[in-house]
């Protein structure tokens, strides 16, 4: 295990009835309120006239950003700094998902840094402050709600890349299972991905001895694997809401990557798909995992024996750990395909005739990857196994 520093300052409201709780919150941090939000599901919910009525007891001015995409653009924080400039906002409120979130990070670092909040993304410019800000999460997936890292896309020049600083931790998050009850089947399905992948890019790593932290990955993805189905079949259960939101949260908040360093190529992998096709994070994932778990799996594959055996159930006996392995693939294939996530790039109607420029954009800082070291070739292989 290496050394390490664990630091988390999130302060989690969890729960029903959880958003009263802006009113003791956001006066902490002054009265000019900018909130921002996505592309309207918060109105159809009505939960953004909950905000605003709560909002309006504390005496605050309320400033909006609303339309942040998902994938968010670097245009919509270029926007938002304007009006953090021009109205003096003190406190932003992130009301939605992960783009809302990542959005509202970018503004509040933008927001005291005088060049182009793209310098922020690219890492060209440190960031020293930020604009305090808290979240209302409305979809389980990212963990962005309890973690320092956002992720922006650039359509000018087609990149999406992640970025992460202390100082945009969210001051607090309120997360109510029941916020989440519309979130579209598709939608539940693509996070359910993206938290499952965010195990896998922990499990999969090069140190000794992670025990406890191998342990507690696989009881997050078993955990996953058992409340899914359920859920997908129930929407509006809060149990199973709440165990999904709970889970999304813990499989990014820094807990899993305490004595090592994941690998986190996939994500890398697959922010190029989306900044190209602007397809879903976790609809990318579900195709492009197994087919990295495939390519790399001779790098260590009593890792991946120990994932097949200890989260999939299957049976070594007489079977190599290679042979082990990959069953253990075919069975997360089985589960995402179970629950309709996609497992081809062509479910998205992308061919091959963009795959150079694809590997150009997964390549543009040069090999990487922790597990293994991916170089074009590699990258070339795993997306044309994902076709
Ligand atoms: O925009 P609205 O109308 O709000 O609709 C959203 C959006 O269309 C909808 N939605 C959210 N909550 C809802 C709801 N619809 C009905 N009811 C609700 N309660 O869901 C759609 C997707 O929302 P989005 O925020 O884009 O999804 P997600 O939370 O999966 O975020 C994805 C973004 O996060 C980045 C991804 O790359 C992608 O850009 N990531 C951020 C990470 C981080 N900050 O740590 C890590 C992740 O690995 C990921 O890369
Ligand atoms: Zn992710």
């Amino acid at each position: 295990m290496e050394n390490f520093i664990f630091w988390n300052p999130v302060k989690l409201l969890f729960g029903r009835g959880q958003l009263e709780m802006l009113k003791r919150e956001v006066p902490k941090y002054g009265k000019n309120i900018l909130l921002v939000f996505g592309g309207g599901s918060i109105k159809r919910n009505e939960l953004y006239e909950e905000v605003v009525s709560l909002l309006s007891e504390i005496d605050g001015n309320v400033f909006e950003l609303g339309g942040v995409e998902p994938n968010p653009r670097i245009t919509t924080v270029r926007k938002g700094i304007d009006i953090c400039r021009k109205e003096k906002i003190d406190f932003l409120l992130a009301v939605g998902g992960g783009s809302v979130i990542d959005c509202t990070k970018t503004i509040a670092a933008g927001a005291k840094y005088d060049g182009d909040p793209w310098d922020i993304v690219t890492k060209k410019a440190a960031v020293r402050d930020a604009l305090p800000f808290g979240t209302v999460l409305t979809l389980a997936a990212t963990g962005s709600e309890m973690n320092p890292n956002a992720v922006i896309t650039n359509w000018e020049t087609n990149e999406k890349y992640g970025w992460g600083s202390t100082k945009v931790y969210p001051k607090f998050s309120i997360l109510d299972p029941v916020y989440t009850y519309t979130v579209p089947k598709e939608q539940t399905i693509y996070g359910i991905v993206d938290m499952m992948s965010h195990v896998f890019e922990h499990y999969f790593h090069l140190e000794k001895n992670t025990l406890l932290q191998d342990r507690m990955c696989e009881s997050l993805l078993i955990t996953a694997m058992e409340t899914a189905p359920k859920l997908l079949e129930d929407l509006e259960n809060y149990e199973h809401r709440a165990t999904i939101l709970y889970l999304g949260t813990m499989a990014l908040n820094g807990m899993l990557s305490m004595g090592f360093k994941g690998d986190w190529t996939t994500h890398n992998l697959e922010h190029a798909v989306s900044a190209v096709y602007d397809i879903p994070h976790g609809g990318g994932l579900s195709i492009l995992f197994p087919n990295w778990m495939r390519h790399t799996i001779h790098v260590k594959p009593e890792r991946f024996k120990q994932l097949a055996v200890r989260v999939f159930g299957v049976d070594p006996a007489g079977k190599t750990d290679v042979e082990t392995g990959l069953e253990g693939i075919d069975k997360l294939r089985e589960f995402w395909d179970s629950i309709g996530a996609p497992a081809r790039l062509a479910d998205y109607g992308i061919d091959d005739s963009k795959l150079g420029l694809l590997v150009e954009k997964a390549m543009a800082n040069g090999e990487f990857g922790r597990f293994k070291k991916l170089n074009r070739e590699d990258v070339l292989a795993i997306y044309r196994a994902s076709l």
